[in-house]
C-alpha cells in the first residue's frame, strides 16, 4: 500500500482516503462521494477496511463484530473506488525481533470523557490504527463520519498535534427515515430492539426543540434528567452517558444554549449505539 501511495504521490496523483471497519453502508458511500469530490476524477481514492483488534475492550463484540467483505467491495467498485486496503491484522500488528507491537498513540484532551470513560482503551486503538494507515496510505485528505464525533475530535487533535500533513474533513451523519443514525452495529438489533432504538435520535430533536426555544439555556441537568426518563420509558434501553459539551473544546457546559453539542450512548439490548448533535 506504502509503495502504491509513493508512486501515487510522486506522479503528483492527490490521495483521498476513508477508513472503515467494513460492513458498509450509505453513510460509508456518503464518505466515499465527499472524499471523491475533494480530489477530483483525476485523483485517487482509497478505502480501508480493518476491524482493529487495538479499539475494541475485552468484552466488547470484536469477534462479532459483522463482516461482509464481497460486499463491501462491491459497493466500493460502484462508488468508483480506487484501492480497497483489506490488510489482515498479522499485518497491520507483526511481532519482530524485539517482540510484539508496543508503540501506541494516546491522545490525552478530548480523549477522555464520553466514549474514552466507558470504552478506556478504545481511542488508544483509534489514533494508533489511525496514525499507522496515514503512514501506509499518504493521504491529502481523509474522511470521517460526524456520528462518531468524538473519534473525529481526537483524530483532529492527533493529526495537528503530530503534524500529520492531511486534512480531516468531517461528513454529516446519515440517518434511516426514522432518525436512526446509520451504523454496521445497527446490523445487531432484533426487529423490537429495532423500534425503540429510534429514542436516540428523538431525544436529540427534543433537546434541540426545547433549546432552541429559550434563548438564555436551558441546565444541562435538567436535560439530562429529561432525556434519562425518555430513555428509562422503553424498556429494552439503557443509558451509559448523555454530555452537553463546547464542540470546539469537548469541555462539559452547564447550560446548554445553540451551539452547544450533545451526545449520547445508549444500550438497546445488547447494542451499544451512540448519537450525537450540534443543537
Ligand atoms: O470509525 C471507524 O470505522 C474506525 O474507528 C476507524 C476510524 C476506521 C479506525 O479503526
Amino acid at each position: 500500500m506504502q509503495r502504491q501511495a509513493l508512486a501515487w504521490r510522486r506522479a503528483g496523483v492527490r490521495i483521498a482516503f476513508v477508513p472503515t471497519m467494513g460492513y458498509l453502508h450509505s453513510g460509508h458511500a456518503s464518505l466515499m462521494q465527499r472524499a471523491r469530490r475533494i480530489v477530483g476524477p483525476a485523483g485517487k481514492l482509497v478505502v480501508s477496511i480493518y476491524v482493529n483488534p487495538a479499539q475494541f475492550g475485552p468484552q466488547e463484540d470484536l469477534s462479532r463484530y459483522p463482516r461482509d467483505l464481497p460486499g463491501d467491495k462491491a459497493l466500493c467498485s460502484r462508488m468508483g473506488v480506487d484501492c480497497v486496503f483489506v490488510p489482515g491484522t498479522d499485518e497491520m500488528y507483526p511481532p519482530d525481533k524485539i517482540g510484539n507491537h508496543s508503540t501506541y498513540v494516546l491522545e490525552t484532551r478530548v480523549s477522555s470523557s464520553m466514549e474514552g470513560s466507558s470504552r478506556p482503551t478504545h481511542f488508544r486503538g483509534v489514533a494508533t490504527i489511525v496514525a499507522k494507515l496515514f503512514n501506509l496510505v499518504l493521504p491529502e485528505v481523509a474522511v470521517f463520519g460526524a456520528k462518531d464525533f468524538q473519534q473525529a475530535a481526537a483524530i483532529r487533535k492527533m493529526t495537528a498535534d503530530l503534524n500529520f500533513p492531511v486534512r480531516i474533513v468531517v461528513a454529516p451523519t446519515i440517518r434511516e427515515p426514522d432518525g436512526l443514525a446509520l451504523s454496521s452495529r445497527n446490523n445487531y438489533l432484533s426487529v423490537e430492539e429495532r423500534s425503540q432504538a429510534v429514542v436516540l435520535s428523538q431525544a436529540l430533536w427534543l433537546v434541540a426543540r426545547r433549546v432552541s426555544r429559550c434563548k438564555s439555556g436551558v441546565p444541562a441537568s435538567r436535560l439530562k434528567a429529561g432525556v434519562s426518563r425518555m430513555v428509562a420509558a422503553r424498556p429494552l434501553a439503557s443509558m451509559d452517558y448523555i454530555e452537553f459539551f463546547d464542540p470546539a473544546t469537548l469541555e462539559p457546559v452547564q447550560r446548554v444554549i445553540r451551539g452547544t453539542q450533545m451526545a449520547l450512548a445508549v444500550f438497546v439490548g445488547k447494542t451499544r449505539l451512540i448519537d450525537n448533535a450540534l443543537l
